[in-house]
């Protein structure tokens, strides 16, 4: 009994630990773009529209302001770290540009 809550007791602790180490910046950015994004911007379309022949934005900053657009038009009321989150998670992952 003692070792098992002694047991759980560490494995929070750990946990803990992995927490901290995935909060930093970029990583931390990243998470919080994608999960803004898959909650919020996938009822239109589906991220194929990032990629299609003739997109609008090709570069950081084009990203930026379709991603200001968009937040703006669905009346979320992103804050400037929301909109910058997006921009880089749809950066990376699907438009393959750098900041
Ligand atoms: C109400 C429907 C709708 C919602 C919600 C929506 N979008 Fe869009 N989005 C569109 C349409 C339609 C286009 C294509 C517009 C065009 O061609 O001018 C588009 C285009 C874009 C583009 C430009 C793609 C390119 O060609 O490079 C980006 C980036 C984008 N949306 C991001 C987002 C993000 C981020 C969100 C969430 C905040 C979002 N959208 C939510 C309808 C929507």
């Amino acid at each position: 009994m003692k070792t098992s809550r002694l047991a759980v007791l560490a494995a929070m602790s750990v946990w803990g630990g992995m927490a901290m180490v995935a909060t930093p910046a970029t990583a931390g950015n990243l998470e919080r773009g994608r999960a803004l994004h898959d909650t919020f911007c996938v009822v239109c379309h589906d991220p194929s529209i990032y990629s299609r022949r003739d997109r609008i934005a090709n570069t950081y900053v084009g990203i930026l302001q379709q991603v200001e657009r968009w937040q703006s038009n669905a009346n979320l009321h992103w804050s400037p770290y929301d909109i910058d989150s997006v921009t880089e998670y749809l950066a990376e992952k699907y438009y393959k540009l750098p900041r």
